[in-house]
């Protein structure tokens, strides 16, 4: 079982003898949404180590399960925790779990995570909707031969954050009262975070917040023609910009105590995802 699409169609395979569950929104829950769940009507879950050839998370505190289910009658699959490319994975093993909810039947993808600020109007706690990306940083999800079941070998990137969802996204933010912070996220290949000069550069470059995920995750959606909206918490400020040093314990701590809003502002947009369409 080499070939990748050979392992999509195994784990696809491999759901589908455990629920006929139709989602029509796949959402990634990063840092800080861990407990998520408790907004969801569940109805099956599936832990990823019970899906054989489908990559397992190696950190600390990241559960890893798809759960299906509804947020306000809409049909939901969600990730509890997914695989970095620090853990040593390749790219197309990365993003094999969101090419798999594709494959399920999801249109659209909320992709969520924890980010270092480093637009210098940040402040940690802040949450902020991902307009654009840079990938550079990193190598592409699809490099090698390409899936051309799923998409074009030269996918356009003009518009990967969707702008409908964007709008929707505003316009929860503004019914919920959530302030929401707009900018371009980079992904940076960890696990070490970035050193102030590295930060320097990528503000030059036109990044406002810095993580270790997502930007491989949109460009696979992208792909197969998902429509995508990405939402960071900046749990803390880039490296050089605070005097101290960076930790993971000071990003769990942020992440934890904007949970409340974070998991407001997803059902918000989850919800009113599938109706406009
Ligand atoms: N850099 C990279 N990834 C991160 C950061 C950071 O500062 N904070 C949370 N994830």
């Amino acid at each position: 079982m080499d070939r990748m699409s050979d392992r999509l169609k195994h784990c696809v395979e491999q759901i589908r003898e455990r629920t006929d569950f139709q989602p029509e929104v796949a959402v990634v829950l990063g840092s800080g949404l861990g407990e998520y769940a408790r907004n969801m009507d569940t109805v099956c879950e599936v832990p990823y180590s019970e899906l054989d050839g489908f990559p397992v998370s190696t950190v600390e505190g990241h559960d890893g399960r798809f759960l299906f289910g509804y947020v306000n009658q809409v049909p939901v699959v969600l990730m509890k925790g997914r695989v970095h490319y620090y853990e040593g994975y390749e790219m197309q093993e990365v993003v094999l779990p969101i090419r798999v909810m594709g494959l399920l039947g999801a249109k659209d993808l909320l992709l969520t995570n924890a980010a270092g600020g480093i637009c210098l109007d940040f402040q940690p706690g802040d949450l902020m909707l991902i307009t654009d990306h840079i990938s550079t940083a990193v190598p592409s999800p699809l490099r090698g031969p390409n899936l051309d079941e799923l998409g074009v070998r030269f996918p356009d990137m003009s518009h990967v954050y969707d702008t409908k969802l964007c709008e929707l996204a505003r316009n929860q933010a503004r019914e919920l009262d959530i302030s929401l912070r707009e900018g371009v996220y980079i992904q940076c290949p960890g696990p070490a975070y970035e050193t102030p000069a590295e930060i320097r550069m990528m503000r030059t470059l036109g990044a406002d917040a810095a993580g270790m995920s997502t930007v491989c995750e949109a460009i696979a959606a992208r792909h197969m023609g998902m429509r995508v909206c990405g939402i960071s918490c900046i749990t803390n400020m880039a490296a050089g910009i605070q005097n101290q040093p960076l930790s993971h314990e000071e990003v769990q701590e942020t992440a934890d105590k904007v949970k409340d809003s974070f998991e407001k502002l997803v059902t918000g947009i989850v919800s009113s995802m599938r109706k406009e369409k």
